[in-house]
């Protein structure tokens, strides 16, 4: 068995990694070859690229990983957290935590999905120059605190909303990768435990007002009453733990690649000619739902998350040996299915850092091939939801508005907690089509 090569110096892998992996991976899987290996402050990863190690990675009994530094994430979600559990825990509450992302279920969040857009839109259309950004946050989460927190009324939509966001942008993604600096010393993990402390009081309250009170339709009430095959529901830390997953996974992330859409269909006319050639052809009345049934809207939505995906790696921990091509990796390794190289691979996705969403219609790609949300026993439970909303949000935005960028380059992306986004705000001037 060959040796496995890599970046093995720990703070500058760690660093680089988090900072730049748009830089650095391509460069080290050019140098080391496919897989490689970091050396990361949470433990050896092993990065493996071609569907083949991608699907071993996958395919891998669930009982055979771990989370990733779980041990990093418990302080930020609860130690009920999906992100945090494994085994049979995690099976259970997976499946009490996926019906109301599915299907019809989903359906019935169309029209409110679409309400909130529009609100934010209208409102954008108003000021000279805003932040698309801010305000792709913004619808990303009205939707979040209709549909999940059955949250209407405007002031209860600010006072939680405000805590929401006061919370999130308190997280620091020093803390969350280096489990060391979760301290009372280190300044910003202090002021992220108050954040959560508020947040956390706000939810009790949420989740106390579910329990008394039947026949809302959000997914907060759905966790209320949701029983495994035993009738055992969730306690309410438990469901507090799920909440706070939903919306650290949730929230940016959706807003996150409305905005680098938004950069990337404003800079080539003939998208957002095909695009609108697809939008207009829907009549004044049609439901909100009729946005997630155009196919080139759809290449948009899946090209934007091919070249710019928000998350950038798979990681799990081994319980056991994993058989990875000719390597036997020993337990306690980490192994990552790597999302932003299997993207950029070009001889799945010819000229990959060229924007072009028709490569979606011409073919279809396998799940070892094109992954933005992830595979196996641990995908994006919020998939279907996400990609739903972002139809609606910006068939509506394609159809009904006009935008203009105001940055003269691409945006460029940086780390946003977990996640990498634009470091630009995406200005730009709304009207009115
Ligand atoms: C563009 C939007 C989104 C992207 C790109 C995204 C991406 C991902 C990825 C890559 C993972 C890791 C999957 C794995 O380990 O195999 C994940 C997990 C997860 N996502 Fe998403 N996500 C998005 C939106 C959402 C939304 C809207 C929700 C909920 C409303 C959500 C909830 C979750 C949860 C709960 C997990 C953990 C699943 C588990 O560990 O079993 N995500 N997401």
């Amino acid at each position: 068995m060959e040796r496995i090569r890599g970046a093995t110096f720990r703070p500058t892998a760690t660093w680089r990694t988090l900072a730049a992996p748009f830089h650095w991976m391509p460069r080290w899987l050019e140098v080391y070859g496919d897989p490689f290996l970091i050396r990361s402050f949470n433990g050896d990863v092993v990065v493996g690229v071609r569907p083949e190690y991608i699907k071993t990675i996958f395919k891998g009994l669930p009982a055979n990983y771990s989370p990733f530094a779980a041990g990093a994430i418990q302080p930020l979600t609860g130690a009920a957290s999906l992100l945090a559990t494994k085994g049979a825990r995690h099976t259970r509450d997976r499946k009490l935590l996926m019906p109301p992302f599915h299907g019809d279920r989903m359906r019935a969040y169309s029209e409110a999905m679409r309400a909130s857009a529009q609100g934010v839109f209208d409102a954008l259309c108003d000021s000279p120059r805003s932040s698309f950004a801010r305000a792709a946050e913004r619808i990303s989460l009205a939707v979040i605190l209709r549909a999940v927190f059955g949250v209407t009324g405007p002031e209860d939509e600010r006072s939680f909303g405000q805590a929401i966001l006061n919370f999130s942008n308190a997280f620091h993604p020093t803390f969350s990768f280096m489990e060391f600096l979760q301290r009372p010393w280190f300044p910003p993990w202090r002021k992220f435990s108050a954040m959560k402390q508020r947040y956390s009081d706000l939810m009790d309250h949420r989740i106390e007002h579910a329990r008394q009170t039947p026949g809302t339709e959000d997914i907060l009430r759905m966790l209320v009453e949701a029983t495994d095959e035993d009738g055992v529901g969730m306690t309410s830390e438990e469901i507090k733990s799920q909440l706070i997953t939903v919306l650290f996974a949730g929230y940016e992330t959706t807003a996150i690649t409305m905005s680098w859409m938004t950069d990337e269909i404003w800079r080539r006319p003939e998208v957002l000619e095909n695009l609108r050639s697809e939008v207009d052809a829907l009549s004044d009345g049609a439901p909100a739902s009729a946005y997630t049934k155009l196919p080139y809207l759809d290449a948009v939505i899946k090209e934007t998350l091919r070249l710019h995906p928000v998350v950038t790696e798979v990681l799990r921990k081994l319980n056991e040996p994993l058989q990875l091509g000719e390597h036997l990796l020993p337990e306690g390794k980490a192994v990552s299915a790597s999302i932003l190289l299997a993207h950029l691979d070009p001889e799945r996705f010819p000229e990959p850092l060229e924007f072009r969403p028709e490569r979606f219609l011409e073919r279809k790609y396998g799940p070892f091939a094109y992954l933005p949300f992830g595979g196996g026993h641990r995908r994006c439970i919020g998939a279907a939801f996400s990609t739903f909303e972002m139809q609606i949000s910006m068939g509506l935005l394609v159809r009904d508005y006009d935008v203009t960028l105001h940055d003269r380059a691409p945006a460029r992306p940086t780390r946003r907690n977990l996640a990498m986004a634009p470091a630009s705000p995406i200005p730009v001037t709304l009207r009115r089509r």
